[in-house]
């Protein structure tokens, strides 16, 4: 399965912070937040990973990153001009998709959970669509997903003004091929965006869209405003001093899943022994 990062657009919420570089380039506490969602698709056990930005931002993503062979990965990087919705990622990724199956992960989407790693290798190849649910208290900010009473997902909204439901869907999407020539048939939404929502409404109309709720004891956080960017980097700062894990951390991933061997970890790592990073 093949992964895609987006992170495009403006960063306007975050602006004057954002009016130079991009927003998945800002720190969360100790890492790029990029990392987070690399981290993400990593540990799902995709290693050939597209990175989409700006034009603008986009030699700054592979200055950070490279080819991504360092982690035993494959990373590769393609432009979008202008902010035209997450849906045009399948259409900038056709040729980097091919006839595989990909994940979508958004590059300012931070996810955090135990057992989050399993249930996102469960996805990995999915025959339709595989989406979650997060219950939050402002559902009208995201795309918004209902239930009827056996559970199975009957709606799905964008940024609706009166949501049928509190559950939001997360920026993690699994799909397979048939995403590609979805993408293609689906029109710009009144804001002028290929909305996601959009696909995954196909999914749903054609019974091929699996919704998993993603329960409390998975944070999700957003990073969107001054203030969220600012709890999502106490949350990792907090997790990391008092519990001793480690998140987002990439190289640490990339040990896990065995793409790289210890020597390797330490030669990645090494270089950040002043900033503290490497202990
Ligand atoms: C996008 C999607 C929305 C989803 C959200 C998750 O919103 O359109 O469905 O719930 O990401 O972060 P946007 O970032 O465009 O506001």
């Amino acid at each position: 399965m093949k992964g895609i990062i987006l992170a495009g657009g403006s960063g306007t919420r975050l602006h004057p912070i954002t009016l130079s570089v991009s927003k998945q380039l800002m720190p969360v506490y100790d890492k790029p937040m990029i990392y987070y969602p690399l981290s993400t698709l990593i540990s799902a056990g995709i290693r050939e990973i597209l990175i989409i930005s700006t034009p603008k931002d986009l030699p700054l993503f592979e200055r950070l990153l490279g080819d991504g062979s360092q982690l035993g990965c494959s990373f590769s990087y393609a432009a979008q001009p202008e902010p035209r919705g997450l849906a045009q990622a399948f259409l900038i990724g056709e040729s980097f998709i091919g006839k595989d199956s990909v994940a979508l992960i958004l590059g300012d989407n931070i996810f955090y959970g135990t057992g989050l790693q399993a249930t996102l290798q469960d996805c990995i190849n999915p025959e339709g669509g595989i989406i979650f649910a997060y219950k939050v208290h402002d559902p009208e900010r995201y795309g918004v997903v209902s239930f009827d009473a056996s559970g199975k997902a009957t709606s799905l909204e964008e940024k609706p003004k009166n949501p049928a439901s509190k559950f939001a869907v997360p920026g993690i999407y699994f799909y397979d091929n048939a995403v590609v020539s979805i993408a293609k048939k689906i029109n710009p939404s009144l804001r002028g965006e290929l909305e996601i929502t959009d696909i995954n409404k196909v999914y749903l109309q054609k019974q091929k869209l699996q919704v998993q709720e993603l329960d409390s004891g998975t944070a999700w956080l957003d990073t969107g405003t001054f203030t969220s960017l600012m709890q999502a980097a106490q949350f990792v700062q907090v997790l990391q001093e008092r519990q001793g894990v480690r998140i987002g951390a990439i190289e640490d991933v990339a040990l896990q899943m065995g793409y790289i061997n210890q020597k390797q970890h330490g030669s990645l790592t090494s270089p950040f022994i002043k900033s503290g990073y490497a202990k």
